[in-house]
């Protein structure tokens, strides 16, 4: 369907000679929450790399509302609205919180200021900080905050949680929820029951392989999940 938010098909990917994904297809509709599980090296964030445009793949389509993403670099991906926020939490820590924030609309020039401050007020107060000195949840409610910015159809986000304490991880919880009024959410988590209070398909992946994909409510569970961390 040509109004899918992401079709990915029969994707294959590979870092030099080691091949990474094999055959991995997922599909995205318009503000759904699909989550993607699996353990550590299983190919989560290959998978969102690829579909950002960081890594070309070997073989496959990914395509979002009828456009081929494969071959366009990842400045053009960002700036059809497709914003990934990677794993790792990288910032430019010599840059103050506003410039690292508007830095996430400079492939597409619009500069959406409202949602950011409303998910995220505690930003309002750092903003003239240099972003080196930011907590771990300071610094990816930047790094959520900067792909807000520029109005996205759909967020791929590398593990958000990762190592943030229950109270931070409760809040981006509530602002997924809210996010999904406006766009689709790709999200790779290890945290099991957040992402199942939130998704309405996830996706487990196992050493690069598509192992399950789970659509029925009463399926979205920790328990049902689990054997696949
Ligand atoms: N830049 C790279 N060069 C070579 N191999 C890589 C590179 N990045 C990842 N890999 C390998 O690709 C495989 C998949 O890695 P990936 O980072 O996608 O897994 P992941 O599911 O995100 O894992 P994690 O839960 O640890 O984040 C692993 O075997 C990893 O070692
Ligand atoms: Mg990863």
């Amino acid at each position: 369907m040509s109004n899918q938010i992401l079709q990915v098909q029969s994707l294959d990917a590979s870092y030099g000679e080691s091949k990474v994904l094999f055959d991995v297809s997922i599909a995205v509709q318009e503000r759904q929450v699909v989550g993607c599980v699996g353990r550590n090296g299983a190919g989560k964030s290959t998978l969102l790399k690829s579909i950002a445009g960081f890594l070309q793949p070997r073989a496959g389509t990914i395509t979002s509302e009828g456009v081929d993403l494969v071959g366009r670099t990842a400045f053009a991906i960002a700036g059809m609205g497709i914003k990934y926020v990677p794993q790792d939490k990288k910032v430019f820590s010599d840059l103050t919180v506003r410039e690292n924030l508007e830095l996430g609309s400079y492939a597409s020039g619009d500069y959406n200021w409202d949602p950011v401050l409303v998910f995220f007020p505690k930003l309002k107060v750092l903003m003239d900080r240099k972003a080196g000195w930011l907590s771990g949840g300071e610094r990816q409610m930047l790094m959520i905050g900067r792909a807000i910015l520029g109005r996205p159809k759909l967020l791929l986000i590398d593990e958000p949680t990762e190592g943030l304490a229950p109270s931070i991880v409760s809040h981006l919880k509530d602002v997924f929820r809210e996010l999904r009024k406006s766009a689709a959410l790709v999200i790779v988590e290890q945290n099991l029951p957040m992402i199942c209070a939130i998704a309405d398909k996830i996706y487990a992946l196992n050493e690069g392989r598509l192992m399950a994909e789970l659509t029925e409510r009463e399926q979205i569970t920790p328990e049902v999940c689990e054997p696949y961390l």
